[in-house]
């Protein structure tokens, strides 16, 4: 099988990087993880690149002193020398440049910690919360030159509860982010995904019977027995 060479772009932990790396060990799995690069060099992540096997680089930001182009030039060197044909951010904290997306319109996937287009840019949990939504969650989608804008690929829902914290709750989401960002990749990867009108049109992929809700209805209460 032609798996298409793929870079995971990460700012930190990696724990997005971690699932994918996960999901593309598996050699039918339609993308390979040719390169893991990150723009911090303390990021957590490129310990677990390195654990799989894969080249991990770093291109550094702040040696480019604010030249963003130039930072990407960088970036985009280390791409093409690895033969990377779709890059995947996975908590890669760098906003890109119209030419970066542009170069790689439709090959460049990013995941996001809210149900978009709710929520663009940082503290999407602490503004779920201060905004009392019921659901909240998380989205891969398509880049586009706005920030957190593009064709939405695929979302997870999760409950808001009552005595969630911000912590509690992002844990929540980053779970269903594990589940959902390797699923989306292989769609991209296999050529399973159209773009129309400004929609991502995802095929081979099953909708969910049923539907979330929070909070539930109350639940009927019991016949009162009658005295007859
Ligand atoms: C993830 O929650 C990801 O959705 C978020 O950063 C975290 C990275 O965690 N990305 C953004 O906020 C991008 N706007 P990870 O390094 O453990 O995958």
């Amino acid at each position: 099988m032609n798996r298409r060479p793929t870079a995971i772009l990460i700012s930190g932990r990696g724990s997005n990087l971690a699932a994918l790396l996960a999901a593309a060990a598996d050699p039918s799995y339609p993308a390979r993880i040719a390169l893991v690069l990150s723009n911090r060099p303390d990021a957590a992540g490129l310990d677990r690149a390195r654990t799989a096997g894969v080249p991990a680089a770093v291109v550094d930001h702040r040696t480019f002193r604010g030249d963003r182009a130039a930072f990407e030039a960088a970036v985009n060197e280390r791409l093409d020398a690895a033969g990377v044909e779709i890059v995947a951010l996975a908590g890669f904290l760098r906003v890109l440049t119209e030419g970066f997306v542009a170069r790689w319109q439709d090959r460049l996937v990013n995941i996001h910690p809210s149900l978009l287009p709710a929520f663009k840019g940082l503290d999407t949990h602490a503004r779920a919360l201060a905004a009392g939504v019921k659901i909240h969650g998380c989205t891969v989608h398509l880049v586009r030159a706005g920030v957190d804008e593009g064709p939405i690929l695929a979302q997870a829902a999760v409950p808001v509860l009552d005595e969630d914290t911000e912590a509690t709750l992002a844990a929540r989401v980053l779970e269903q982010e594990h589940r959902i960002y390797p699923p989306a990749l292989a769609a991209l990867a296999a050529g399973r995904v159209r773009i129309a009108g400004g929609r991502a049109i995802v095929t081979g992929a099953a909708a969910p019977a049923g539907a979330l809700a929070n909070p539930l209805p109350a639940p009927a209460a019991p016949p009162t027995p009658s005295t007859g």
